[in-house]
């Protein structure tokens, strides 16, 4: 198993996977490690849909490329020139259109509609589902697995519920797409304390040694 964290620090965003299937004992450890994240007043409105039908994946995987195409055209990639910039944005598009057919799992995470102070009143904040997804992530890096947050398809809501048979009252949040890696895990790029963090008041230096 791997230490929490390495686990932290190297599991980047992987959107190219092997075929191979993962073992229902595996989805339902990764599920249950995800529930054992913090949640308003442990109300635990998380929902789990863990897509591995074919047929199913792909129409899944069309609203995301639906979305993807939406939010982001051709254009945008041949706009990115640093080359590790780009290798992430190809990255991306790439999973724009494989979603459907590459990853051998999809899991839609979703939550009763409950609007929570500073969202938009209709969705919630999501603060409740994040650290689940989190988790969701962290454990399958534990099982040698790689997987990506995904949020794009919230452009395309209504057909994903439509396609999934998601009641009116539940909201979704994610899609994370999970499988083998076919790509590197980590190091992550990430700015460095000192520009992120400060000591007592904004903008004071933090000392980091
Ligand atoms: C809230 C949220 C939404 C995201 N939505 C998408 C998405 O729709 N598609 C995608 O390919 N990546 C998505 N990502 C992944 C980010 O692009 C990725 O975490 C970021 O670029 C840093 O890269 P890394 O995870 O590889 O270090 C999302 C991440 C977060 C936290």
């Amino acid at each position: 198993m791997t230490d929490l964290i390495d686990a932290m620090y190297t599991n980047r965003s992987i959107r190219r996977f092997h075929p191979d299937p993962v073992p229902d004992h595996v989805v339902a450890k990764l599920i249950e490690a995800a529930t054992r994240a913090p949640n308003g007043r442990n109300a635990q409105p998380w929902r789990f849909i863990v897509v591995r039908d074919p047929e199913m994946r792909q129409r899944v995987g069309e609203v995301y490329r639906e979305a993807w195409d939406h939010y982001s055209p051709p254009s945008r990639l041949a706009a990115v020139t640093d080359p590790r910039e780009r290798k992430r944005v190809e990255g991306a598009y790439h999973l724009g259109a494989t979603m459907g057919t590459e990853p051998p799992l999809l899991i839609v995470v979703c939550s009763e509609c409950e609007p929570a102070a500073g969202s938009d009143g209709r969705h919630g904040s999501g603060a409740t589902v994040f650290p689940a997804i989190q988790n969701l992530l962290l454990a399958a890096r534990a099982y040698g697995l790689g997987g990506c947050m995904t949020t794009i398809h919230r452009f395309r809501e209504e057909k994903l519920k439509e396609v999934l048979g998601i009641p009116e009252n539940i909201d979704t949040y994610a899609i994370v797409p999970l499988g083998r890696p076919a790509e590197k895990f980590g190091p992550l790029r990430r700015r460095p304390v000192s520009e992120v963090a400060y000591a007592d008041r904004w903008g004071a230096p933090l000392a980091t040694e």
